[in-house]
């Protein structure tokens, strides 16, 4: 019998792709399940968006690093999404390089959303990056998460323009318009593979 995926969601930021996300599965367009929503940051948006529809989020502490987790941080992340049956985790705006022993506990189970066409501007802002490059064309992608950081298998990508007098603003609302269909669609297409082999 299909039973909707479940889903485990990493988040530093105001949480619009996760928004996204949940939308889709109330409309009925997504056969998924938000099981759970971990913030690396108090407060975050995305941990008032998983109040507004009433999904268990939590604030985990991040320890003392800026830009990685703790190790026994990570294994309680790992413990989290575990006790809550998660199946894949998504990377939603997580600021946070993941590794071990997240990587071993999901693997090919980790997709995270990366602002431009990658292999194209990895690491922050990519907006400004493509901007700052000239550039007349960036996008978004979707990748599975491996040590590398934004590297990964690519499930998925979305050009969009760049047009004249964008701000790094304005290019990045228009970049996160388009994040905000391809995820759901790429979470879609992952469902419909765990559906044929269960
Ligand atoms: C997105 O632009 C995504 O590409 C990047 O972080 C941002 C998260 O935004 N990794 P939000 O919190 O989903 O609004």
């Amino acid at each position: 019998m299909k039973r909707p995926l479940r889903l485990g969601v990493l988040g530093s930021g105001k949480g619009s792709n996760f928004r996204a996300i949940v939308e889709k599965i109330v409309d009925g367009q997504l056969d998924a399940e938000v099981r759970i929503v971990i913030s690396d940051v108090d407060n975050s948006g995305i941990l008032k968006v998983a109040r507004d529809f009433k999904i268990p989020g939590l604030y985990v502490c991040p320890g003392r690093f800026r830009t990685r987790l703790e190790p026994e941080i990570e294994e309680n992340i790992v413990r989290l999404l575990q006790e809550a049956q998660v199946e894949l985790v998504i990377l939603a705006g997580f600021m946070r390089i993941v590794k071990q022993p997240l990587l071993s506990a999901f693997p090919r189970r980790i997709i995270n959303i990366h602002p431009s066409l990658l292999p194209k501007f990895p690491g922050l802002e990519a907006w400004k990056q493509a901007l700052a490059a000239g550039e007349r064309v960036t996008g978004c992608t979707v990748h599975y998460v491996e040590a590398a950081v934004d590297a990964g298998e690519i499930l998925g990508a979305k050009t969009v323009p760049i047009l004249l007098g964008d701000t790094p603003e304005s290019l990045h609302a228009r970049i996160q318009q388009s994040e905000h269909v391809l995820v759901p669609a790429v979470i879609a297409e992952i469902a419909e593979r765990f559906h044929r082999r269960a």
